[in-house]
């Protein structure tokens, strides 16, 4: 349950958002996704547990979907992390899976990082450089870069679509074969001894909301859950100062219940994506070859759902191989990001998985591997339809 003070002041927070009629526990998740956590023990005596180190107090504040008042090229979206890891997909000996660049008092932050954009062939890229770092240099193998904070609208309906509509994508690419050159990978992740499908995340590492909201509670916020239960987030057994910093759960109990997260579910299913637009450019969007990854999935009642990704991961080439594996995902591979939300990830910043690209010409202009086909179609295209099919994508 969440506890009876804590459900009094988010609901109090709520009052405007239930008058427009949305329902009860999708308001009360949206107060918990805004919601500002702080260090325990709190004078309010609720159940927080900030950090000890950790990199934004609340959801709402990396994925803010407002673009930011002074925001030019050289600004680093907010939300945007910095994530540690090898090419087996282990995080660092000391730093963990990502950099938390935040601690709440008394606590000193693992590193601060300094992260410039440089601009080569028209084509910008980020080089990040840690100052400050806490515990030494990274092991000789990780490597860092960065992720930024996706926007979340239509994640409730990517989360329903059945397990046999991304197997039949990936049926359908294999069949086709080398006559594309395209072949996504089902992202196998295991959970509990079972294998199932990843979907959530730049590599497709979390199964569920659930398991993709629980992970940003303990490496984002550096609060518990039962997914993972210390209460100390990130920090590894070299961080003694993080792992005996204060924390806000009893012994044998966590931070954050199941029925918070199940409420957070509830917010993120009423965030709808934006209506399917009409426009003749999609017809160039699939003839270039766009569609093959890029695609439309089905509910298991037929209902499409125009997110154009098939959920599969892809091999996109050296030029965006950061040297690290997660879950499923080998270095340089990744999951077709869904295009819907476009429109606003080009208001609040920028696009790929790092936010490097500023328009959809460019974010094509990394397409690789197995995408170098339709690179090479979308830049053999006239000016008008090039422009056409990347108007059409920018306003999705
Ligand atoms: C410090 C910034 C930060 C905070 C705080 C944060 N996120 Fe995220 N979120 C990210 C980043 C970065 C990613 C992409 C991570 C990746 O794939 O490696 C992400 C991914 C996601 C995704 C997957 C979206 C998709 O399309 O696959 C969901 C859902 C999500 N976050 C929900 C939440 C919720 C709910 C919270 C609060 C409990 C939260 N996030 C807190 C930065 C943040
Ligand atoms: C082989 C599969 C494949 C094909 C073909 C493909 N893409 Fe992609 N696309 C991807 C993957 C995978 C990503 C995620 C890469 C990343 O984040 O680094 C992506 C990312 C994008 C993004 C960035 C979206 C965002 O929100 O960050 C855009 C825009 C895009 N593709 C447009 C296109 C267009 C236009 C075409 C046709 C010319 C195309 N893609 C063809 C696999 C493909």
């Amino acid at each position: 349950m969440v506890p009876r003070h804590l459900t009094l002041a988010l609901l109090a927070a709520a009052a405007p958002a239930m008058a427009l009629g949305a329902s009860l526990d999708a308001v009360v998740g949206r107060a918990l996704f805004e919601r500002n956590w702080v260090s325990a023990p709190s004078s309010t005596q609720s159940d927080d547990g900030l950090g000890p180190l950790y990199d934004a107090p609340s959801c709402a504040s990396c994925h803010q979907q407002r673009p930011p008042e002074d925001f030019d090229e050289t600004t680093v979206q907010p939300g945007t992390i910095i994530r540690l890891g090898n090419a087996r997909g282990a995080g660092d000996p000391a730093y963990g899976n990502q950099l938390q660049t935040r601690g709440v008092s008394g606590q000193t932050p693992e590193a601060n990082p300094d992260i410039v954009w440089n601009v080569k062939d028209g084509r910008r890229a980020a080089s990040i450089t840690l100052y400050s770092q806490g515990f030494g240099a990274l092991a000789q193998d990780t490597k860092m870069a960065l992720r930024r904070a996706p926007v979340l609208d239509g994640t409730g309906l990517l989360a329903q679509v059945p397990e046999s509509e991304i197997l039949k994508q990936a049926q359908a690419q294999k069949r086709k074969g080398n006559g594309i050159g395209i072949a996504g990978e089902l992202p196998w992740v295991t959970v509990n001894g079972k294998r199932v499908l990843g979907r959530f995340g730049w590599r497709a590492t979390s199964l569920d909301l659930k398991a993709q909201i629980a992970m940003a509670f303990s490496r984002d916020i550096g609060l518990s859950t039962k997914a993972h239960p210390d209460p100390f987030g990130d920090c590894t057994a070299r961080e003694t100062a993080c792992r005996a910093g204060p924390h806000g759960a009893k012994t044998g109990e966590v931070e954050i219940p199941d029925s918070m997260i199940d409420l957070i579910v509830k917010h993120l299913e009423s965030l709808e994506p934006a209506a399917p637009k009409q426009n003749a450019a999609e017809a160039l969007f699939n003839r270039t070859g766009c569609a093959e990854c890029h695609a439309t999935l089905h509910l298991a009642d037929g209902t499409p759902v125009k997110a154009y990704t098939d959920l599969l991961l892809h091999r996109l080439g050296p030029e965006l191989d950061d040297g690290i594996g997660e879950g499923a995902a080998a270095p340089g591979q990744w999951r077709t990001a869904p295009l819907w939300n476009v429109a606003k990830s080009l208001k609040i910043g920028g696009l790929l998985h790092d936010g490097r690209a500023r328009s959809v010409a460019e974010a094509v202009e990394w397409h690789g591997g197995e995408a170098a086909p339709a690179r090479a179609r979308f830049k053999a295209l006239n000016a008008a339809d090039r422009e056409a099919l990347a108007a059409f994508v920018s306003g999705l």
